[in-house]
């Protein structure tokens, strides 16, 4: 049996929607301080109103791309705010499908800053001794199955994804001395608003490429609460796929 306490404070990036508000839930429920970052006060406020440990989850409203070289003094200010960093859940993200002749630089930087230059720079926050509990920190990046399986149309997207895998591999490598495990999870299709940022091929059949179809936001929440808490304790520097063993 998992179980947290309230000493154990956690960032979920993305809380206001899809996989984050699915981490902030089944974390609060499971005995964890949240603190709840994203743009949208009233969804975040709503998520809050459905949580089982309302007074747990502290509500953080913030672009994460408006000052990206920043965001580790922002940790920092949130360790001051809140207390040492057990964890983040770096669930925050937008999709993008283009062919490559309608691709414009804007777009690319725009994938590109909430989707790799954002999770690096707040883990590069929460990973300083000064902001984390020392050994026993974990931090999941949601990254995809892009990252790892490139489909047409998807090349900015899988370079985001392949990138930040890449980084966050490293990044486990240079942490490892604390005892600070960092991994990444790279789901398949899973029903969230994040599905209208894609345009999907009428001919092919995505349910026939993942065999349970479709997964549900708490199947990849299942798989973070793990991986954050100490039951996962020999786990670092894998991405792990979860698409129900169909492209990978
Ligand atoms: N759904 C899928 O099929 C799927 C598959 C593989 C991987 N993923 C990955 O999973 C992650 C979560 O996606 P999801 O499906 O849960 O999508 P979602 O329901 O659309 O949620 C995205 C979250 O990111 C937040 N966000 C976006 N831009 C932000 C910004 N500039 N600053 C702060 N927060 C921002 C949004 O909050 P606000 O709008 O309130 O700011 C929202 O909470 C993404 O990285 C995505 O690439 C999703």
């Amino acid at each position: 049996m998992i179980a947290f306490n309230k000493e154990q404070i956690y960032i979920v990036t993305g809380a206001s929607s899809g996989i984050g508000k699915a981490v902030a839930l089944l974390l609060n429920e499971l005995g964890a301080s949240v603190i709840a970052i994203a743009r949208d006060k009233e969804r975040l406020e709503s998520m809050r109103a459905e949580s089982k440990n309302p007074n747990n989850i502290y509500i953080e409203i913030k672009d994460l791309c408006d000052d990206i070289e920043t965001l580790p003094t922002y940790i920092k200010s949130l360790k001051e705010k809140y207390g040492k960093l057990s964890g983040m859940a770096y669930c925050a993200g937008i999709g993008n499908a283009t062919s490559i002749q309608s691709v414009e630089i804007d777009s690319i930087k725009k994938v590109f800053d909430i989707n790799y230059y954002t999770p690096v720079f707040m883990t590069k926050g929460v990973i300083d001794k000064r902001n984390n509990i020392g050994s026993g920190t974990s931090i999941v990046v949601i990254s995809s199955i892009a990252s790892v399986y490139f489909d047409k149309g998807m090349s900015i997207y899988c370079g985001a994804k392949a990138a930040l895998n890449a980084s966050m591999k490293v990044i486990s490598k240079e942490v490892a001395k604390n005892k600070i495990r960092v991994n990444c999870l790279s789901p398949s299709l899973i029903n969230t608003p994040l599905l209208e940022d894609f345009t999907f091929d009428e001919e092919k059949s995505y349910l026939d490429s993942y065999p349970f179809g479709i997964g549900e936001p708490n199947d990849v929440a299942n798989m973070t609460i793990f991986l954050l808490s100490n039951k996962a304790k020999y786990l670092s520097g894998q991405n792990y796929i979860i698409d129900s063993g169909g492209v990978v």
